[in-house]
């Protein structure tokens, strides 16, 4: 019979690397409350307009990678390709601005888009993001920007740099389009047939495209109009103070003028951060300002800057640092029993032991003493401790140093309760 396997493109996280997930979650969790985030969880699925509309028709996302079907009501239905939509629709559904300005809001869980699947691109992947909701200042650009970037110094993420650009408000947008499309007309020969088209109707989705031949065409041209030139006086000197605030906040980046995103809600500043050790996925965080679109899903008129990060891609670059070495490992202990006499004292002692707050398993097969002893070290345990027959002894062996002594059962709890609070666990 043919087996079952996971659906291309979804990953099972096997024990191994979820404990690395944990980790990763846990500093990400830390930052947030240190930072002044609340954590906001919204469903999985969400009518396919919100994205449509978001997101934008002319997008790859929407135009070719969403999980898209009906339900038994014939409605739309669509599984989240991102975080934002579903955060600024249940901010307007929920009033959130009524709780004061700005709203600081993060999420974390997984997304959704129908991609060519290869390393670092699935179908379903995880994203941990913030969205700063209702203040237009780059103070909070530069914030959202230096929490990532605490985010990756505490998991020991080097050599890394944000590359960063402005596409300004809607009247240096309006003259950056119409530089842009003049260009577009020298090289439209060498132009692919989707961004022919999208010339006339979305000529900035262009900058992102992804085929080979059409994108050098563009990016490798001297001709190629720069942002930063048709940027107002006021969208400049915000930027500008922007990369101010960055420099003050330790932050590496470099300018990129060309740069757009590959969602068509951004308005002002647009950023991303690329791993170059990734191979051809290599951006781990996007994100930028996105000032119309609470506006435009029906809501009050306030502006908003945010990011995601994929976690899976986090984690393929963190496996080449010492984020896991470095990681408190807590201690464990395996609790060993032979005796059938001695199985309602293990049992007892496995109760205790958890209930100080370490953590402590034992065999339920009865197994030999020498097979639960391979079992202890499976188990990654610190010490194996073994039920004496004699009232309330047992036998503790540190398993790294080899060593094996005999104590009374209280003696050890209180040892492991000392090693916790060594630990500050
Ligand atoms: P995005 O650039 O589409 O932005 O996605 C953010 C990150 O999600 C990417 O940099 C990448 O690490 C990860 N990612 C995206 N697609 C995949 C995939 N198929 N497989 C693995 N990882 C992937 C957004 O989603 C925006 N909502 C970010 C944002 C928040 N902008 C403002 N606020």
């Amino acid at each position: 019979m043919n087996k079952i396997q996971a659906i291309k493109g979804t990953n099972d996280i096997l024990p191994g690397l979820v404990e690395m997930w944990q980790n990763v979650e846990e500093v990400v969790r830390k930052t947030m409350i240190l930072y002044g985030y609340s954590e906001i969880r919204t469903p999985i699925f969400e009518e396919t307009g919100l994205f449509a509309r978001s997101i934008g028709e002319d997008t790859d996302i929407v135009g070719k990678e969403m999980y898209t079907f009906n339900d038994m009501g014939n409605r739309s239905i669509t599984l989240r390709p991102e975080g934002t939509a579903a955060v600024v629709r249940a901010f307007i559904e929920h009033s959130l601005d009524q709780k004061g300005l700005p709203q600081k809001l993060w999420y974390m869980g997984p997304m959704f888009r129908q991609e060519r699947p290869q390393k670092g691109r699935q179908r379903q992947f995880h994203q941990f993001g913030v969205e700063a909701i209702g203040s237009p200042s780059p103070m909070l650009d530069a914030e959202v920007m230096i929490l990532f970037d605490a985010v990756c110094d505490k998991l020991g993420l080097d050599n890394r740099s944000i590359s960063i650009n402005s596409l300004g408000g809607t009247a240096s947008r309006k003259a950056y389009r119409e530089a842009l499309v003049s260009f577009l007309d020298t090289v439209e020969n060498q132009l692919c047939e989707n961004c022919r088209r999208r010339k006339s109707t979305n000529p900035l989705r262009i900058l992102d495209c992804k085929v080979p031949g059409c994108r050098d065409a563009i990016h490798h041209s001297e001709d190629l109009p720069h942002t930063i030139d048709y940027l107002t006086e006021e969208d400049r000197n915000n930027f500008e103070t922007l990369l101010k605030f960055l420099d003050s906040g330790n932050v590496t980046y470099y300018c990129d003028y060309s740069l757009v995103r590959g969602l068509d809600y951004y308005t002002g500043t647009v950023f991303e951060m690329q791993y170059t050790d990734l191979g051809a996925q290599n951006a781990i965080m996007g994100g930028g300002r996105y000032d119309r679109l609470l506006y435009a899903l029906g809501g009050p008129d306030l502006p908003a800057v945010g990011f995601a990060c994929g976690i899976e891609r986090l984690i393929l670059a963190l496996q080449n640092t010492k984020f896991m070495e470095n990681t408190v490992k807590q201690k464990q202990v395996y609790i060993i029993h032979t005796d059938g006499n001695l199985h309602s004292r293990a049992l007892q002692y496995l109760q205790r032991i958890r209930s100080i707050g370490v953590a402590a398993d034992m065999d339920f097969l009865g197994k030999s003493m020498k097979a639960q002893m391979k079992a202890a070290s499976r188990y990654g345990a610190s010490f194996a401790m073994i039920v004496e027959p004699d009232d309330e002894t047992v036998s503790v062996k540190d398993m790294e140093k080899s060593e094996q002594k005999t104590m009374p059962f209280n003696a050890f709890l209180s040892l492991l309760e000392k090693t916790n609070r060594d630990l500050n666990l």
